[in-house]
């Protein structure tokens, strides 16, 4: 399952103008910083393949990657950049609505959730969403490697992890799959690309 070839292949702002050569495709969501480019990086063992920044909405289009010549990691824009003007809010939601929908070659979604901080509404409202679309999807939990200990009564990767949980299984009829991860420690990495694998030959 490991990868031993990525390149990026093109960016796009609609559905319509992405790959069409029928490669199957995972796509990373999540909140603006959540670490989506970084997990894309560690997964590939590359450095800067995608480009991720400290600050908020660096990914801005569809970006397909091409792994092994056989699949593809889409890098999307984040959600909840509250900086964002309302309008590129608005359309940052139609477009990755209508690619979530309409990309027939869409094998799942990762929606990706901070594990360091305690579960934001806005995760929530889009893994129900998602859930109520019937997008299949596997949540990765990321930024694991933070907060390992216990301080000023904040809780731990864990214990987020496990709050959330809790709170989307009123959107699911099954809980999803899920994976911790840190792309500092690469903890995850090979679950997930085990996990694809798996997806791909479904
Ligand atoms: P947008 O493209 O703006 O939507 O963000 P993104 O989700 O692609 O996030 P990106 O990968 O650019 O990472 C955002 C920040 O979080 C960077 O400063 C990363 O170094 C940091 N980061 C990402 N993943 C991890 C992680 O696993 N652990 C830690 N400690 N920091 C991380
Ligand atoms: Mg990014």
């Amino acid at each position: 399952a490991q990868v031993v070839q990525a390149e990026f292949v093109k960016s796009s702002v609609r559905t319509e103008d992405c790959p069409s050569d029928g490669l199957p495709e995972f796509a990373l969501v999540g909140r603006s910083n959540v670490g989506k480019s970084s997990l894309l990086n560690s997964l590939v063992r590359r450095k800067r393949l995608a480009l991720t920044s400290k600050k908020p909405g660096k990914t801005q289009c569809i970006n397909h990657f091409r792994i092994n010549d056989s699949w593809y990691l889409v890098d999307l824009p984040g959600y909840g950049y509250a900086s964002a003007p309302q309008e590129l809010r608005t359309d940052w939601g139609k477009f990755t609505k209508d690619y979530f929908i309409n990309r027939s070659t869409l094998v799942s979604v990762f929606l990706l959730i901070d594990a360091s901080i305690p579960a934001k509404k806005i995760d929530l409202e889009y893994a129900s969403w998602l859930g109520q679309n019937q997008v299949p999807m596997t949540l990765i939990f990321t930024k694991c490697d933070k907060r390992k200990k216990k301080k000023n009564g904040r809780k731990r990767p864990e214990e987020n992890v496990k709050d959330f949980q809790e709170l989307i299984c009123g959107f699911f009829q099954t809980v999803p799959p899920w994976i911790m991860t840190s792309s500092v420690t690469n903890q995850g990495r090979d679950e997930i690309l085990l996990h694809m694998a798996q997806l791909r030959n479904y």
